[in-house]
């Protein structure tokens, strides 16, 4: 797989992201909280989804507390999202706005990491969930919604272990392969069609829950932080990256 990185010193303007409304996924903790600040920072009305409500009120509270647009708060379980419980989604958001701009599907989980062998089905039901199928349910139903922005960015989270398998990853790994799969197929549908462009982006290695759950014996603070990576994560949301689509960036 070819990856792409942002343009070499990008800096976004002030107020890059003025006017647009964008949905974070996994708005509460980790990296999807940063860019949920960070998008309000730039301009924009972030609707933050997540499933704890403590968090997500944090967030809100620390964005209106900068002078920032006011945000929305989806607390929603990726785990046990369904078709009904999106479509109504939807039509809520659509009631109140009148275009989505922007969606950063972030919120994963990291499951159970061991052999093919042993993994348990259970484990492997929740991560396909959170990590695809509520992707897919989120996107389908907002799709018609980022129809009617002027222009829309959807960003979908991946992994090195998304690109090239490694052992013991299961299904976190392979989940991350079918959202690599499920960026290139939507985007080639939308590509001539469409002012909706998909894209992936790998955060790689960064200090957040995740890294730590997932590599206990190293130093965080050897990892960049997620306010380190942000570049990427504003350029691909931004007009500056308006026409390009179907590919998969690396953060760093
Ligand atoms: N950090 C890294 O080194 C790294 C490297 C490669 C890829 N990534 C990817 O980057 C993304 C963000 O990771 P992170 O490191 O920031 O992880 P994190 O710190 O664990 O944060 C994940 C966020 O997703 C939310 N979430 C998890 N399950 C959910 C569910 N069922 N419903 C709704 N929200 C849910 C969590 O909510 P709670 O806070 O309520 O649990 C949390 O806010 C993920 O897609 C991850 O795979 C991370």
């Amino acid at each position: 797989m070819e990856v792409s990185h942002i343009p070499a010193g990008y800096k976004p303007r002030a107020r890059l992201l003025s006017g647009k409304t964008i949905l974070v996924t996994g708005a509460g903790d980790g990296i999807g909280r940063t860019a949920a600040l960070n998008y309000a920072h730039y301009g924009a009305s972030v609707l933050l989804l997540g499933r704890t409500g403590s968090k997500l009120e944090a967030v809100y509270d620390e964005i209106e507390n900068a002078g920032g647009p006011k945000p929305g708060i989806v607390e929603m379980d990726l785990s046990i999202a369904t078709e009904d419980i999106c479509s109504s989604l939807a039509a809520n958001l659509g009631e109140e706005f009148s275009c989505l701009d922007g969606i950063l599907h972030n919120a994963a989980l990291l499951g159970d990491r061991r052999p093919i062998e042993s993994a348990g089905y259970t484990s492997w039901q929740d991560v396909m969930q959170v990590n695809v199928n509520a992707q897919f349910l989120l996107t389908q139903h907002f799709l018609p919604l980022l129809q009617q922005a002027p222009t829309a960015s959807i960003i979908f989270t991946s992994s090195s272990v998304g690109r090239i398998g490694k052992a013991y990853w299961g299904a976190y790994a392979v989940s991350k392969f079918a959202t690599e799969g499920f960026m290139q197929v939507l985007a080639s549908e939308l590509k001539n069609t469409s002012k909706v462009r998909v894209n992936s982006l790998n955060p790689r290695a960064t200090n957040t829950g995740m890294r730590r759950a997932a590599f206990p014996g190293e130093n965080p603070t050897a990892n960049p932080t997620p306010q380190d990576i942000m570049s990427a994560y504003l350029f691909l949301m931004g007009d500056d990256s308006a026409g390009i689509t179907g590919r998969a960036f690396n953060a760093r």
